[in-house]
């Protein structure tokens, strides 16, 4: 069976040989693909992130396509549209929940602990302690409760925060057993400004889709209470970054920590990178681990092969 890879972040020769190693543990026989390198070889399954559309067009014998990443924004519509009924498989934590999980708990820590204003005191040579905020008033809400979102609500939970949650449908698209541990409110996009306004810190983990584009506007980002804090570690199109830097202008937003962009690089001069109140990564809150991810996609094909339907199925309605 032939595996194409295009992933321009990363080496093909981690993933042919972490491909060939787990391949070889379940007993696959497998023929790995450089798709960059050699275009035009027709692969039965493809793993990608971002592949070029002529590349993905021109591949006609495709059982199923693994996107290197948990979101799929950026290959969903197009495989539909080239490829309708070609199954896309996005990763399942794979590696990734820690990742996000740390990265969250350090961005609460860091508004709970008041860091935005010590660092505006620092930049004022100023000493001068500042009262905390009851912990038990300082409720994070997670906006999207999935894979990602569960596992960083966990984690905040277990650092006795009090936490809630908002998704699409008010409840989380899990098993149980993968939300095991975490009990929570959970709230339907419906009442989503009743949900913010009971949250301290926001912390949004949506998948970008037609229905969550520009869903932070200035209407919605108003309705948190003045000085909250906001943590972005999904897709930057769900906030709109002009309404964004106007409500930490006027003091509503206390802090921000971006790591996604509506496009990225942050094209430079862009306003965001010099705010004083604004934390900027380069999109790297959880990023795609060659071991586990290998292991976990040669997991899936070999349930294909046996006529099992994997997990992580995205289903393209929803758009993931
Ligand atoms: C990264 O942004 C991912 O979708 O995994």
């Amino acid at each position: 069976m032939k595996l194409a890879v295009w992933d321009p972040d990363e080496p093909f020769r981690r993933w042919r040989d972490a491909l060939v190693q787990h391949a070889l543990e379940i007993g696959l026989a497998i023929d790995v693909i450089d798709a960059s390198a050699q275009p035009d070889a027709q692969a039965d399954f493809a793993l990608v992130w971002k592949p070029p559309t002529d590349w993905l067009q021109g591949q006609m014998g495709l059982r199923a396509v693994f996107n290197l990443g948990a979101g799929v924004d950026a290959i969903a519509p197009q495989l539909h549209r080239l490829h309708p009924g070609v199954p896309l498989i996005r990763l399942e934590d794979a590696g990734m929940g820690r990742q996000m999980a740390d990265y969250v708990a350090e961005g609460v820590l860091h508004a709970y602990r008041r860091m935005p204003d010590y660092a505006a005191q620092q930049a004022r040579q100023r000493w001068e302690s500042l009262p905390l905020p009851p912990r038990a008033s300082f409720t994070v809400g997670f906006l999207g409760l999935g894979q990602m979102g569960a596992a960083a609500a966990r984690r905040v939970a277990a650092m006795d925060f009090p936490i809630h949650a908002c998704s699409r449908s008010g409840q989380s698209r899990q098993s149980h057993a993968g939300l095991a541990g975490l009990s929570c409110p959970i709230f339907p996009l419906e009442r989503l400004d009743t949900f913010l306004a009971q949250t301290r810190v926001l912390v949004v983990l949506l998948p970008l889709t037609a229905d969550t584009r520009g869903l932070l506007d200035y209407a919605a980002l108003s309705r948190l209470p003045q000085g909250a804090h906001l943590i972005n570690a999904s897709r930057g199109a769900v906030i709109d970054q002009a309404d964004l830097l106007d409500l930490l202008h006027g003091g509503q937003l206390a802090s921000a920590l971006l790591d996604v962009f509506a496009s990225e690089p942050l094209p430079a001069g862009d306003p965001l990178w010099s705010h004083p109140r604004v934390r900027i990564t380069p999109h790297v809150a959880a990023q795609t681990l060659v071991g586990p991810s290998a292991a976990q996609v040669m997991r899936k094909i070999a349930a294909i092969e046996r006529g099992e339907q994997p997990g992580g199925v995205v289903d393209m309605r929803l758009g993931y």
